[in-house]
Order: C-alpha cells, then sequence, then structure tokens
C-alpha cells in the first residue's frame, strides 16, 4: 500500500494527510475547494516548523513529507490510483453517503474506503457501495500528528483481512491501532462525550464554575485538557451532533444532551472556531 487519497482538507484531513506523507506514503488530498486545499498546506508546513524546532522532524524530512502530498479538486481524478481511500469530509451523513457512491465508482474495485467519521454508522456507509467488505472506520484524534490512538471500527461486513492490514498500517504510522464494532459512538466518544456532556450539566445546574470543573478534571485526572475545553477544541455543534447520534441509537435518556449545549450551539457559540464557547478564543 502506497497511494493514499484523503477526501476533505480540514482540521482532520489535513493532519491525517501529514502523518501519512510523513511516513513516506504518496498522498492525494482532495477538498472541492481550493483555497481549501492551499489552507491545508499551510497548516501542515506550520505544523511541521514545530516538530522542526521541537527537533522531531528534519528539514529535510519536512521538504519530503510536503513534496509527497499532491492536492485535487476533482475526486475521481484524486482516486483513481489510490490503494486506500480515507474520508474526512464534513460530518453530515447524505453528504458522506454521497461521497462513498463515488469513491465506489472510481476507486481501483480492490481499493479499501475508510472513513473517520467521528459517530456515523460504518454499515450504513458501506451499505450504499458495491464494496461493503472494504470499508471501514479510521478514526484519528485530533491533532493528528500528535495523538497515539487510531479506532478501527469494523462495520458488519468488514472482511478480517480488511482490518488487518488497517491494524499493521496504523502501526506503520506510529499509531496504536484499537479495533472496536460498528455501534454508537464507538468507543472513543460513547465514553468522551456522556462526560463532557456531565460537565456541562454540572455548569448548568451551577454544581461549580467552568474554571472550577476544568481544573478538577485537569489536575484530578491528569486529562491534558479539561472537559469544557476539551468540548471547545472538539466543537460544541459536533459534541452535540455525537450526543444526537447516542441518545438516538441507544434511545436512552441517559445521552440526552444538556439543555445548555442545546443553547449554546443555537446561538453559535461553537468553541475555538467560532471564536467563544466556554471560553473565548481571539
Ligand atoms: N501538529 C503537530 N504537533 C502539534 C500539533 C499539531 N497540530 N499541536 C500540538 N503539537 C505538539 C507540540 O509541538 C507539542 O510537542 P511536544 O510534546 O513534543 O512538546 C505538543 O503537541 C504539545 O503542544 P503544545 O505545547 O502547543 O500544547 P499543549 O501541551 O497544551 O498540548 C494538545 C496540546 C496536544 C492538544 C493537548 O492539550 C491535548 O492532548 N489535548 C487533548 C486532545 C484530545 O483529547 N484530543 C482528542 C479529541 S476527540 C477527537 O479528536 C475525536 C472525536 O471524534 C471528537
Amino acid at each position: 500500500m502506497q497511494k493514499i487519497a484523503v477526501i476533505g482538507a480540514g482540521t482532520m484531513g489535513n493532519g491525517i494527510a501529514h502523518v501519512f506523507a510523513q511516513n513516506g506514503f504518496q498522498v492525494h488530498l482532495i477538498d472541492v475547494a481550493e483555497a481549501a486545499l492551499q489552507k491545508a498546506l499551510q497548516t501542515i508546513g506550520k505544523n511541521l516548523d514545530r516538530q522542526v524546532a521541537k527537533g522531531t522532524v528534519t528539514e529535510a524530512l519536512k521538504t519530503e513529507t510536503l513534496a509527497n502530498i499532491t492536492t485535487f479538486t476533482d475526486i475521481a481524478t484524486g482516486v483513481k490510483e489510490a490503494d486506500l481511500v480515507v474520508e474526512a469530509a464534513t460530518e453530515n451523513i447524505n453528504l458522506k453517503l454521497k461521497i462513498f457512491q463515488d469513491l465506489d465508482q472510481h476507486a481501483k474495485p480492490d481499493t479499501i474506503l475508510a472513513t473517520n467519521t467521528s459517530s456515523i454508522s460504518i454499515t450504513k456507509i458501506a451499505a450504499v457501495t458495491k464494496r461493503p467488505g472494504k470499508v471501514i472506520g479510521m478514526h484519528f484524534m485530533n491533532p493528528v500528528p500528535v495523538m497515539k490512538l487510531v479506532e478501527i471500527i469494523n462495520g458488519y461486513a468488514t472482511e478480517k483481512e480488511v482490518t488487518k492490514t488497517i491494524v499493521a498500517l496504523s502501526e506503520k504510522l506510529g499509531k496504536v491501532p484499537c479495533v472496536v464494532n460498528d455501534y454508537p459512538g464507538f468507543i472513543a466518544n460513547r465514553i468522551l462525550m456522556p462526560m463532557i456532556n456531565e460537565a456541562i450539566y454540572s455548569l448548568f445546574e451551577g454544581v461549580a464554575g467552568i474554571a472550577e470543573i476544568d481544573t478538577v478534571m485537569k489536575l484530578g485526572m491528569a486529562h491534558p485538557m479539561g472537559p469544557l475545553q476539551l468540548a471547545d477544541f472538539i466543537g460544541l455543534d459536533v459534541c452535540l451532533s455525537i450526543l444526537n447520534v447516542l441518545h438516538d441509537g441507544f434511545g436512552n435518556p441517559k445521552y440526552a444532551p444538556c439543555p445548555l449545549l442545546v443553547n449554546m450551539v443555537t446561538a453559535g457559540y461553537l468553541g475555538a472556531k467560532s471564536g467563544e464557547g466556554f471560553y473565548k478564543y481571539t
């Protein structure tokens, strides 16, 4: 496996492209918007500069990494030679289903189609293709160049050989793969989102303030970020949408999103990306 196509040049897509390119893979980074591709290349360059400054990447590896990435705005051309496609487009089910129909049509018949979805059913995505056995979840964590985990999600029909290939590939990227099955929220978000929701409920009910809730969890549990800061980092709209997937998927009231979260998202307070969530960002 040498040629990797990455769909979507946003935060996750550019991080995924960065990590593959840094490990010697030829990456086709694909996005409908040329401006998004240019911005992604700049971000990858800046993140490589951080690594050079830390001494974890040499100038030569930085140059090689950037040279391994080619950009495309046309999905058919971008994926036609790929051995693996990793889709990291916006978390919208209809968009993802359409992308997977296109990928199924344009990628080689034996190409593995992976999705970085954080909560959409792999089985549902696979079902719109003629190769459900070759569809799998490859869930990277943000920031991708830093976080060690790849949550690998087997859809109902995913072939064992495909899982083995993706596990070995994730290890080649220097990541630690964990294989899980396709149920709402998989493992990462099934456990993370109720914690974030509980932190928001604690604020909503006046049990403690933002700083206190985050400090308790940072210093008491050695989390790198408190749950409210992490929610801002992930995006409050993303947290709400994942909680809705858990709530709908299990039909259990314990996953009902806190009304404060619903209000903040409705008002456009989405966290770091909108300039304000639980904290303000300049
Ligand atoms: N690319 C490359 N390197 C980066 C980077 C990036 N985008 N962002 C940060 N870094 C590096 C820095 O160079 C630094 O390296 P060293 O450890 O070698 O010094 C290191 O990461 C720490 O960076 P900073 O000092 O700038 O900042 P920090 O110490 O506050 O750490 C953080 C930043 C890594 C984001 C840390 O706060 C953290 O781990 N937070 C939690 C992240 C997390 O939980 N992510 C998962 C979110 S959930 C998700 O992604 C999935 C989902 O489905 C919702």
